[in-house]
């Protein structure tokens, strides 16, 4: 067998295994793997921003990952300024290049935990996180931020409103002061 179909069958196994088991170490250490939100999840989300704010200023996408949400939410609300906070680095990275290629040009990504940034300034937060990790972000919220929680609700947290059947539903809530 010719050496290069050798390199070619190597890289097309190894490259996804790689990912693969990135993508697992990373669930080990933060405890929430990076799987990106589908297309009609990230739909709902800016539906719900449409009819919640409309006129948003500043949106924090709450652990980023690849940043396809945040994309989708720079290219829907071109007015406003969108940040991603993701911890993990192959992630925040990837996502990180795609922004320096642009466009769209209304947005960034910070690698850092966003339970430990001041988010005081964000009118309107985006998340797409498993509830263990989701009852954390609240608490870290300015009052009358307009909390947008992607394929998971708030446990014990009634919604002021939901988007979207049983598969791709988002939930919203407002920050009490
Ligand atoms: C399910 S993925 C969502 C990806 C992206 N929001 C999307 O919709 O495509 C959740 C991401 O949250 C990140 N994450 C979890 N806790 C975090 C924290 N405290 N600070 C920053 N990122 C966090 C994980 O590393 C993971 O990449």
């Amino acid at each position: 067998m010719p050496l290069t179909t050798v390199l070619f069958a190597g890289l097309a196994v190894g490259i996804p295994c790689l990912v693969v088991a990135l993508e697992r170490a990373q669930a080990r250490a933060y405890g929430v793997p990076p799987v990106p939100s589908l297309p009609w999840l990230r739909r709902n989300v800016v539906r719900a921003l449409r009819r919640h704010a409309p006129a948003a200023r500043k949106i924090a996408e709450l652990g980023s990952g690849w940043g396809g949400l945040a994309f989708a939410l720079a290219q829907a609300f071109p007015a406003a300024q969108v940040t991603g906070f993701e911890l993990s680095g192959l992630p925040y990275g990837f996502a990180q290049a795609r922004a320096m290629i642009g466009p769209p040009r209304n947005i960034k990504f910070r690698k850092a935990d966003f339970l430990t940034q001041d988010l005081s300034d964000y009118d309107v937060a985006v998340c797409y996180l498993l509830p263990r990790v989701l009852r954390d972000v609240p608490g870290r919220l300015p009052a009358g931020c307009l909390l947008v929680a992607a394929g998971f609700p708030l446990k014990g947290v009634t919604p002021q409103d939901q988007i979207g059947g049983p598969l791709f539903s988002v939930y919203i809530y407002k920050i009490p002061s």
